[in-house]
């Protein structure tokens, strides 16, 4: 057994973790603001997160932080030594539920980074890096360097609310820059709940156990490399409960597991959902998605019918190339035409959308009512007796939902969130879906990067405005260990 230190830590796990941290160097990005060119505002809303007070870095920074200017790409630079804070002073306070927390430092070392985004009761958006101490764990946590954590739609919206990026400026002459960007004055009123909370960013995200508390599930946890549904995974080290981990198989990098909860568990979710739900088949829109091309693996596995909406032909021939059979191009001519007899085909009565907005949802119901009443003889002045549900799961078009109601009176539209749908099933079924997603993780649950960026990276404008795009195969990578150490 491990010898333990005087909070009954094994030493060797808590020098593991202090060395980590003190190799840790400031990241600076360069002075200077410019204009990027997006074309408006990324809008989808995004889950709760935690909040995390944050210990914004004094214009003075930490000595020897490499500050250029002239350029908005950022740059890392090795920090000569050059204590943070003093030896014995107090770090600053953060969220109780966070990584960060009040505590006596022993000895002078540089705080590991985070990511927040705050959005100022006058009307702007901050995105900053910040400074916090990471706490020791409790008896059933775990302390994860993180090394892996996807940018998901979800987090685009909570990183940049309803801010507008085309007026997005990048400044910061010393320490670490800021991202700005005004927030038109009609969409501020939805954001009051966060006014002015500086808000953690990253859902999910992977990487490897630094440190463990006292007990057996904690300990068992060290040294493994783990997924977590954590939140605030834009950071470098992650304080979590010890069950929530689910731990990679041995042959699996932290960036594998990086998209191990969020894309996979709500593919899963939609095929328990159609089953509790009494349907037999499903349809998809913005069906290219990483998740998309998820369920279209589930679905052919599992031998359920999926009929897919995209938007490009190009996305017809990717999806057609894992093996979609009914793949629909809603740019075509003959779209409602060609959903109606995919949907005739398949049977399917049950579709999740994730665009939200515009007339897609109503174009889905309206040809699944074509469908059915195909299939009913004679007329019935209500439509169809066939019930058709129709989930929004996603905002990616954040106009508003049009229903035109040519669909009989036996429909239903409604939200689907992991989270809740994840509390109504249980936790032991839930359970079976993690372990299937781990079982699965390089084939069905695979998911690609069209890059790795570090922490300071996800600042950059030029990297914004590809990411930020939420376009097909551009998913990126956090790696908030990147280029540090
Ligand atoms: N409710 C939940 O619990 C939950 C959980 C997980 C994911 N989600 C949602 O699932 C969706 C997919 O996530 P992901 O990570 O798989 O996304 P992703 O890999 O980044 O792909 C996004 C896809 O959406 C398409 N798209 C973007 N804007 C669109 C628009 N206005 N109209 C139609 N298609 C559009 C893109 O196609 P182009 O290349 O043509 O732009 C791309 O294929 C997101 O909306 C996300 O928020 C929801």
């Amino acid at each position: 057994m491990a010898t333990r230190d005087d909070r009954g830590l094994p030493r060797g796990a808590r020098a593991h973790l202090f060395a980590h941290a003190a190799e840790l160097n400031a990241v600076a990005v360069a002075a200077g603001a410019r204009d990027m060119g997006l074309p408006g505002a990324l809008g989808e809303t995004a889950g709760g997160a935690a909040t995390t007070r944050e210990a914004t870095r004094p214009s003075s920074g930490r000595a020897g932080t490499g500050v250029r200017g002239g350029s908005t790409h950022a740059r890392r630079e090795k920090t000569r030594a050059g204590p943070a804070v003093a030896w014995g002073t107090l770090c600053p306070l953060s969220h109780p539920k966070g990584n960060a927390t009040l505590h006596r430092r022993k000895e002078p070392h540089p705080m590991p980074l985070r990511l927040t985004s705050t959005i100022t009761s006058a009307g702007r958006l901050e995105v900053r890096l910040v400074d916090v101490e990471t706490r020791a764990p409790g008896a059933d946590e775990v302390v994860i360097r993180v090394e892996a954590s996807p940018i998901n739609p979800s987090d685009l919206g909570l990183l940049f609310g309803p801010a507008d990026l085309s007026r997005a400026k990048v400044s910061g002459n010393a320490g670490f820059a800021v991202l700005t960007a005004p927030i038109p004055a009609g969409l501020l009123p939805a954001a009051a709940a966060r006014f002015d909370v500086p808000m953690a960013a990253g859902n999910e995200g992977a990487g490897v156990v630094v440190d463990a508390g006292a007990s057996d599930a904690a300990q068992a946890l060290l040294g493994k490399t783990v997924a977590v549904l954590g939140r605030e995974m834009y950071s470098q080290f992650r304080v979590v409960p010890a069950d929530q981990c689910l731990v990679l198989p041995d042959d699996a990098t932290a960036a594998e597991g990086a998209s191990c909860f969020v894309n996979p568990l709500t593919a899963l979710g939609f095929l328990e959902t159609m089953r509790l739900e009494g349907h037999s088949a499903l349809m998809h829109t913005a069906a290219a998605s990483n998740l998309g091309q998820m369920l279209q693996r589930i679905c052919d596995a599992d031998g359920v019918g999926l009929v897919n909406v995209v938007r490009r032909p190009e996305q017809v021939t990717l999806l057609r190339s894992i093996g979609a059979q009914y793949v629909v191009d809603s740019s075509a001519p003959s779209f409602t035409a060609d959903l109606t007899a995919a949907l005739a085909a398949t049977r399917a009565t049950l579709a999740f959308d994730a665009v939200g907005g515009g007339r897609l949802a109503s174009d889905i119901l309206a040809c699944m009512e074509a469908a059915a009443v195909a299939r009913e003889p004679g007329f019935n002045r209500y439509g169809s007796s066939v019930h058709k549900q129709l989930y929004i799961y996603g905002g990616l078009d954040t106009s508003p939902t049009e229903l035109r109601r040519n669909f009989g009176m036996a429909w239903g539209v409604g939200g689907w969130l992991l989270t809740p749908f994840l509390a109504r099933i249980g936790p032991e079924a839930a359970e079976r879906l993690r372990r299937r997603v781990a079982a699965e993780l390089k084939t069905t649950f695979a998911s690609s990067y069209a890059k790795e960026i570090s922490l300071a990276e996800v600042l950059d404008l030029e990297h914004i405005a590809v990411y930020g795009r939420r376009a097909t195969g551009l998913k990126y990578l956090v790696n908030p260990n990147k280029g540090i150490g």
